[in-house]
């Protein structure tokens, strides 16, 4: 959660005195995320004071012991006591990942100790991430609030796609990104390891690969296994991705024999679609193909591998004679039986790799641009164009995944993120067909995320797509209470050793260099990057080598404080302060208002006087102005709301111009208040 002014810190205090009067902390709503099946909570607690004392009755699966002293370390510090109240694990058997295995666990707090039972060990390390979620601190105090927990996931997959080919993720960030997926319940880290960008894993057998396509990063295959071994001991499955038939430049400049023409392609140095698709009719390109694959499929030992297949209009077959003609001797036409067909090649290519995956045991995972009427059945889809793939394919009868409505790197909100469902309560498919509806999987895309900010990027929203995933849909539509979970959730990871919070702040202190960096702070926590990709056209051209270091960066992809101004902005429209006398909820709310607009009018000046030390800031100069402007237009619409003046018409003219020329974008960010601004203004 970020820091919270102290007016705005007073404001929750207050708030939370007036709503609860008389409660304790202990019985205020909990914090858990993914929000368990079933729970009953009691009305005792288990003081943490004294340290726990693990007594592990069973020792089918290594993992667990390693999980379970790990989460005492996180609840009481490294000490283990020889006598104290017990954390008492028992389970039937090792449960596997990649076998789907049931996640299913009971947790059991009481004054006396903590008993957690499972059917596998997967059960264990959920059930173990349920318990560090529990733990509250109150008055120095650390304690577990007595509970009864029955859970168990929804979907059997939840996943995280992270992209380590646009710009290459050490170990130590996947590491980091496998803690924080274990925390929240994912269990499938899909690895984006080629594109046009880069091929980011070593391979013995065509080393070229690598070592042109991973020129600035690669993982050796040590890497890989430290990487699988992570993941696996915290109950996490890795998919691979190797996409093909686009999506491959990297791997088209190590072995020029793959392309559909003959141009000399270098690692593709920009991030627009490239279209450029390596050639699916000579014998070579199966022949590296299978080699590839024959080594990876070995190397991950994962039964799904990805495969990719997005992304291609076909334009390199269509203008190659030698591919159309390829095409036409085959009958790959359209309708009217001269026009070549794309999708009939892609087929083609998709049936043959399948056979090579097939070989080594493999299920077949690709995106939805694959599916098609010959597509054999076994093929898992991954719809990320819309959710009507996802229907398509499982009525086709494929397995399928939703990736459509949980693309972090669009900068969406969490409340964005949160409310698709798989399969929605109203829902048209059969229950055969739900069934094929594996889960889920939230996309990490790293165009415009390095090593030091993906984690900013991912964190804390992918919790609310892990959320989604896991828990029952009935008891997640509550977006207030999601958000209020959401700012406990992401302290939580942060103190798990994620630096979702600290990488952006670091990157302002150096931005700020010597000066102080507290005006430049007020002003990021209150931007945000442009949505979408719309980052690609606002006057800058962005390749792998461009640095990710300014504001725009360390800006968050939905500001807190943004959307909390926005929340009080609305509770004071709503708590009728239009009509006087006002409560003195609303004259608080009035007076939260004004503390906020005044620090953020007042920050301008401030901004300025950074800018003469650190010109590259300049170009967030007119945010700040506007900002300032902004608020002395808010400031004046507190005054009218607290004094029940109506506004005339030429100041409702005159606001409006101002927040309209407010919401122009300055070095690829905006400010986030500008809805908010709007509703209070009533424009
Ligand atoms: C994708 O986003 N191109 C799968």
């Amino acid at each position: 959660m970020r820091r919270l002014t102290p007016a705005v810190g007073l404001f929750w205090i207050l708030a939370l005195a007036l709503l609860r009067p008389g409660q304790a902390l202990a019985q205020l709503p909990h914090n858990l995320m993914p929000v368990p099946a079933e729970m009953r909570w009691g009305k005792g607690r288990l003081n943490l004071k004294t340290p726990l004392k693990l007594q592990l009755e069973s020792s089918a699966d290594p993992a667990v012991a390693a999980a379970a002293r790990r989460s005492l370390t996180r609840l009481q510090g490294p000490a283990e006591p020889a006598t104290g109240a017990l954390l008492q694990i028992r389970y039937g058997r090792m449960g596997s990942p990649e076998k789907f295995e049931e996640e299913r666990y009971s947790l059991r707090v009481t004054p006396m100790g903590v008993t957690i039972d499972a059917p596998t060990s997967l059960g264990v390390l959920r059930a173990l991430a349920t318990l560090e979620q529990l733990a509250v601190t109150e008055k120095r105090q650390r304690y577990l609030p007595e509970v009864d927990i029955q859970d168990q996931p929804r979907f059997a997959w939840r996943g995280l796609l992270m992209d380590a080919a646009r710009h290459f993720m050490p170990v130590s960030v996947i590491k980091r990104t496998l803690d924080g997926m274990a925390a929240v319940k994912l269990n499938v880290l899909h690895w984006h390891l080629t594109d046009d960008q880069g091929f980011r894993v070593e391979s013995k057998v065509l080393p070229r690969l690598h070592q042109v396509g991973g020129a600035d990063g690669y993982y050796t295959q040590a890497d890989v296994k430290e990487v699988l071994a992570y993941a696996a001991a915290r109950g996490i499955r890795v998919l691979p991705e190797f996409d093909v038939p686009s999506h491959a430049t990297s791997w088209i400049a190590a072995y020029p024999r793959l392309a559909s023409n003959d141009s000399i392609y270098g690692v593709y140095r920009s991030f627009r679609t490239s279209n450029i698709a390596i050639d699916p009719t000579r014998k070579t390109t199966y022949t590296l193909l299978d080699s590839l694959f024959t080594e990876m499929t070995a190397l991950f030992p994962d039964p799904y591998f990805h495969i990719g297949g997005d992304e291609n209009d076909g334009r390199q077959w269509r203008r190659s004679p030698r591919i159309s003609a390829f095409m036409r001797e085959r009958g790959m036409v359209k309708a009217d039986g001269k026009t070549v067909d794309k999708h009939k090649l892609t087929t083609y290519f998709n049936r043959r790799v399948l056979a090579m995956l097939q070989k080594h045991g493999k299920i077949m995972v690709g995106w939805d641009e694959i599916l098609g009427p010959d597509l054999p059945k076994e093929i898992v889809i991954q719809s990320w164009r819309g959710k009507k793939w996802l229907d398509d394919a499982v009525k086709q009868g494929h397995p399928a995944i939703l990736s459509e409505g949980y693309y972090l790197d669009l900068n969406y909100t969490a409340a964005s993120h949160y409310l698709p469902d798989p399969v929605p309560a109203t829902t048209t498919l059969t229950p055969a067909q739900q069934k094929l509806v594996l889960g889920g999987e939230a996309t990490m895309w790293a165009e415009f995320a390095d090593s030091v900010i993906v984690e900013s990027r991912i964190w804390p929203r992918a919790a609310v797509v892990a959320e989604r995933l896991w828990s029952p849909q009935a008891s997640t539509q509550d977006v207030a209470d999601m958000y209020r979970r959401l700012g406990g959730v992401s302290t939580f990871l942060e103190t798990l050793g994620l630096r979702h919070l600290s990488a952006p702040r670091l990157l302002l202190a150096q931005m700020a260099g010597t000066s102080n960096v507290a005006p430049l702070r007020t002003l990021a926590e209150v931007v945000e990057p442009v949505k979408e990709y719309k980052r690609h056209f606002q006057g800058m051209f962005y390749t792998p080598q461009t640095p990710l270091n300014r504001l725009v960066d360390a800006a968050p992809a939905e500001s807190e404080v943004a959307r909390r101004f926005g929340v009080l902005a609305d509770s004071v429209l709503m708590t009728g302060a239009r009509k006087p006398p006002q409560s003195t909820v609303s004259l608080r709310q009035l007076l939260q208002l004004r503390a906020q607009l005044l620090q953020w009018q007042a920050n301008d000046q401030q901004f300025q006087l950074l800018l003469v030390l650190n010109p590259a800031l300049r170009e967030y100069a007119p945010l700040s102005t506007q900002l300032a402007a902004v608020s002395g237009v808010l400031l004046e619409r507190i005054n009218q709301l607290q004094t029940n003046q109506m506004p005339s018409a030429a100041w409702l003219a005159a606001a409006r111009a101002t927040l309209t020329a407010a919401q122009a974008p300055a070095g690829q960010a905006e400010l986030a208040i500008i809805p908010a601004a709007r509703r209070l203004v009533g424009i």
